[in-house]
C-alpha cells in the first residue's frame, strides 16, 4: 500500500522531472561537450603543441648542492636524553638557536628516540643550515602541549637555504587526534588538529630522505616558499585516519616532489592555492585520496594554481587518481596542468574533475545554472594513462554550466574497470579533444546514459 502511494506520488514528479531533462536535452541535445577528433597519427597535432613547449621553471633549483665540511651540533650535547619518554624539546631549541645564529652547521639527531612538543625552528639564520634527522622525533600527544598552536606540531620558517634529511623518522603519534576528529565521532567538533612537519616562508629548500608517519593530521606542508626539492620521502599512516593527507603544497612556487611513497587517509598530495611550477614525478601513492588540485575557492574565495606536471606515478586502491576540485562561487583559475605517465590500479575515481563541489552538509548545493561564478579550468592534458578502475566510471567531467571546463586533452588513455569490463566516461561541460587511442570516451550516448540512470531512479 504505501509503496502504492509512493509511486503514485512521485509519478508526477516523474513525468514532470522527464518532460524537463528531456527538453533540455532536445533543445540543446550536444551543447555540453564539444568534442575535437584529432587524427590518431597526428602527434604533433596543434592542439598539443603548447604543452610540450611549456616549461617548468624549475632550473634554478639545480645550484641547491649538500656541503659536508659543516660543523655539527649534536642535540644530545644541549641535554637531549632520546630516551622516547622525557621531554626533549628544550635541548632541540637550544641546539637550534647555536645552528640558526652560526650558519655553516648541521642540527645532528642521531639515532635514538626524542619525544617532542611543538616546536617553531625559525629564521632568518645564517646562511647553511643543514638538519640530519637519524633517530626518531616523536610528538606529544598531549592535546594540552598544543594550547598555543594547536595546527602545527614542527615548524621550520623564515629560512633561506635549508637541507633537510638523514633517514630517519617524524612520527606524529596521531591517534588520540583521530579519535577525537568529527570524521570519526560526529559528536565531536570540527577541529583541526597539528601538521606534523611545516615549512613556512622558505626559500631554496631541500628536503630529502625521511619517514613520516602517522601525523595528528597533515603530514608535511610547503606554504608561501620558494625553491623546494623534495625527494625519497615515505608517508605512511593508516587508510581510515582522518584528513592526514601526505604532502600538501599551498602558495609555493618551483617545488620538485620525486621518489616517494606515500599512504595516508586523505591526498598523497594536495596543491592548493597560490601555487605555481608545482612537478611530481615517480610517486607511488595508495592507500588514501589520490593526488589532487585543489579543492580552490572554499567560501567563494578567488584562487589561482597553474604550471602543474605529475609525471610518472603509481596509484593503487585509491578514491582518486588524478583529481581537480573546485568549490562552487568561487573564482579564479586552475591552469596549464598536465597529468602523463601515470598506472591506476583499482581506484574509484581515475580522471576526475569535480568544478561543482559543495558541502551538502553544512547548506544545500546551489541550482547549478544560478551559480554567478566558478574557478575557470582550462587547459589540462591527460596523457599516457593506463590501469583500472573500482568503478564503473573511470573518466568523469562534472564541469559547470556558465563556467565549462575549457581546452582539456585527452591522449592515449586505457582505462578498464577492475573486472575487465569496459569503463564509462561521464562528461559535463567540457571541451575536450583526443589524440591517440583513448578509452574511454565521452559521447552523446553518455548523456543519454547519464539522464536514463537519473530516470531509473524514479522507478
Ligand atoms: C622511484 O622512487 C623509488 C622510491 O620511491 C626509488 O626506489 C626508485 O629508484 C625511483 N625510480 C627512479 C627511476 O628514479
Ligand atoms: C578494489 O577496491 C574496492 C573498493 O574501492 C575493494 O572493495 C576491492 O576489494 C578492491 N579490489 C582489489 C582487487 O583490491
Ligand atoms: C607515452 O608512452 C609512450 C609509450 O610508452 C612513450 O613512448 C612516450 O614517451 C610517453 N609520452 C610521454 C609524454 O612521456
Amino acid at each position: 500500500m504505501a509503496l502504492l502511494k509512493h509511486l503514485l506520488l512521485s509519478l508526477p514528479i516523474f513525468i514532470i522531472s522527464f518532460v524537463f531533462c528531456h527538453a533540455t536535452l532536445q533543445e540543446d541535445p550536444l551543447t555540453s561537450i564539444y568534442v575535437h577528433h584529432s587524427p590518431s597519427t597526428d602527434n604533433g597535432g596543434t592542439l598539443f603543441k603548447n604543452f610540450n613547449k611549456q616549461s617548468i621553471n624549475l632550473l634554478s633549483l639545480n645550484r641547491l648542492e649538500k656541503r659536508s665540511s659543516l660543523r655539527k651540533v649534536n642535540v644530545n650535547d644541549y641535554g637531549a636524553e632520546g630516551s622516547g619518554d622525557t621531554d626533549d624539546s628544550e635541548a632541540f631549541k637550544k641546539a637550534w638557536d647555536v645552528v640558526c645564529s652560526s650558519g655553516e652547521a648541521i642540527l645532528v639527531v642521531p639515532e635514538e628516540n626524542y619525544l617532542l612538543k611543538p616546536i617553531r625552528f625559525s629564521g632568518p639564520c645564517k646562511p647553511n643550515i643543514e638538519v640530519q634527522i637519524s633517530g626518531t622525533l616523536e610528538a606529544s600527544d598531549d592535546p594540552s602541549d598544543y594550547k598555543e598552536d594547536s595546527s602545527h606540531w614542527l615548524v621550520f620558517e623564515n629560512i633561506k637555504k635549508l637541507f633537510v634529511y638523514g633517514g630517519g623518522t617524524i612520527d606524529g603519534n596521531g591517534k588520540i587526534w583521530w579519535k577525537n576528529s568529527c570524521k570519526r565521532n560526529k559528536k565531536r567538533p570540527c577541529k583541526d588538529a597539528p601538521t606534523a612537519l611545516t615549512f613556512d616562508n622558505c626559500e631554496d629548500l631541500i628536503v630529502e630522505n625521511l619517514n613520516i608517519e602517522n601525523a595528528q593530521q597533515m603530514h608535511v606542508s610547503f606554504q608561501d616558499s620558494e625553491n623546494v626539492k623534495v625527494s625519497g620521502l615515505n608517508v605512511i599512516a593508516p587508510e581510515d585516519s582522518p584528513n592526514t593527507d601526505g604532502i600538501h603544497v599551498t602558495n609555493t612556487q618551483n617545488i620538485q616532489i620525486s621518489d616517494s611513497v606515500i599512504g595516508t587517509g586523505d591526498d598523497c598530495i594536495s596543491i592548493v592555492h597560490g601555487s605555481k611550477n608545482v612537478e611530481a614525478t615517480n610517486i607511488t601513492c595508495g592507500p588514501g585520496h589520490g593526488i589532487s588540485i585543489g579543492s580552490l575557492g572554499a567560501g567563494k574565495s578567488k584562487e589561482i594554481v597553474s604550471g602543474i606536471l605529475v609525471n610518472g606515478a603509481k596509484i593503487f586502491g585509491t578514491k582518486n587518481g588524478v583529481r581537480i576540485k573546485t568549490w562552487q562561487g568561487g573564482s579564479g583559475s586552475a591552469s596549464d596542468i598536465q597529468f602523463q605517465n601515470i598506472e591506476m590500479e583499482n581506484v574509484t575515481n581515475p580522471i576526475i574533475i569535480n568544478q561543482n563541489y559543495c558541502d551538502k552538509k553544512k547548506k544545500p548545493c546551489k541550482k547549478r545554472l544560478l551559480q554567478k561564478s566558478a574557478i575557470q579550468i582550462k587547459n589540462v592534458l591527460y596523457q599516457n594513462i593506463t590501469g583500472t578502475s573500482s568503478s564503473d566510471i573511470a573518466v568523469k567531467f562534472d564541469c559547470s554550466e556558465k563556467f565549462p571546463c575549457q581546452e582539456i586533452k585527452l591522449q592515449n588513455i586505457d582505462l578498464k574497470c577492475e573486472d575487465g569490463d569496459d569503463a564509462e566516461a561521464w562528461c559535463n561541460n567540457v571541451e575536450l579533444s583526443y589524440l591517440g587511442h583513448v578509452k574511454p570516451r565521452c559521447n552523446s550516448e553518455n548523456i543519454f546514459t547519464t539522464f536514463w540512470k537519473y530516470f531509473s531512479w524514479y522507478i
